[in-house]
């Protein structure tokens, strides 16, 4: 077990509620693996009290924090310093603070999305993707997708929200209507569930894969269960599949990095540890 001492380096996730987190499992961890003299805790923090805590935190002497629902595009707004991505989605989920008590913001969703499929080989430049959905999460995936090369392109239930999302990312992407997309499926190498259809507690969707091209990977950042119902049909019909827990685990590396001085490993015992306790 790692010993925390006066000198310990601390960071925190902030969110409202908190106790659903899984990132104080996954941080600590790393501590406890690369045996750092460090601590990551949870802060359950409303919405009204975001800004004095996280000044609290710079005056304390944190390296910074996670930010996650309801805070994300607030945090933003604190931040003296933000990166390209965080620009782009007005929103930031990792925040390290400089010695000049700089706050410093990025978000790192869209980097662990890319990272996860560049983990199981799947290459992405020229790879034709269909994205279902255009919440927030897509956002964080569309970019990151568009910044590797990929052609894009994007089906939403409400189509008007895709279009919204093509025009604030300002990005080159086609449309498809939500009623079409499973007769398109043949014309694309990579399909990418970033609805919450499949999450467990939500209703059941049957996900049409008729028509997937035997070398269709699919992908969803769905990771409650582990295999949703998108994974378990694509995994029926033979095509190989990319899970979101891996997203999960990967955008939280840039900000272990920046606050603890290691680029942690995603493996496979850090993912059956994390995955252990989605099923408690
Ligand atoms: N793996 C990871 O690290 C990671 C990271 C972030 C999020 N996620 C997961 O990603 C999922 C989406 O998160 P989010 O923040 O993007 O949520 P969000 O902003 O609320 O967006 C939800 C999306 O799902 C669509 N949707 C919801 N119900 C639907 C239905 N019955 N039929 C068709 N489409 C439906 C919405 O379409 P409309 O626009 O038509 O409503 C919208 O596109 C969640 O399950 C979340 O847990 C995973």
């Amino acid at each position: 077990m790692t010993i925390i001492t006066g000198r310990a380096k601390i960071a925190a996730v902030l969110g409202w509620p908190i106790q659903h987190s899984r990132s104080p499992l996954l941080h600590n961890f790393w501590l406890d693996r690369y045996q750092i003299d460090g601590a990551y805790i949870p802060l359950a923090v409303k919405p009204e009290d975001l800004r004095k805590v996280i000044q609290g935190m710079v005056a304390a002497g944190f390296k910074g924090c996670n930010v996650t629902i309801p805070h994300k595009e607030a945090a933003y707004l604190c931040c003296d310093r933000v990166d390209e991505a965080a620009k782009k989605m007005q929103s930031v989920n990792t925040l390290w603070f400089e010695p000049d008590g700089t706050i410093c913001g990025t978000s790192t969703d869209g980097l662990g999305f890319v990272a996860s499929l560049l983990d199981q080989e799947v290459s992405l430049k020229r790879c034709k993707v269909l994205i279902l959905g255009a919440g927030g999460a897509a956002r964080s995936v569309v970019t990151a997708l568009s910044d590797v090369g990929a052609v894009i392109t994007i089906t939403n239930r409400t189509s008007s929200k895709a279009k919204q999302l093509i025009n604030d990312l300002d990005i080159k992407a086609n449309q498809l209507n939500w009623e079409d997309w499973p007769n398109s499926l043949e014309q694309f190498d990579l399909l990418v569930n970033t609805t919450s259809l499949g999450m467990e507690g939500k209703e059941d969707f049957a996900f049409d894969l008729t028509y997937a091209h035997p070398k269709l990977v699919v992908t969803d950042i769905v990771y409650v269960p582990r295999v949703t119902p998108l994974l378990k049909a694509a995994q029926d019909k033979g095509l190989k599949t990319v899970e979101g827990l891996g997203m999960l685990l990967h955008q939280a590396r840039l900000g272990f990095e920046k606050w603890f001085g290691v680029n942690p490993t995603v493996d496979q015992e850090l993912t059956e540890y994390v995955a252990s306790s989605l099923r408690k």
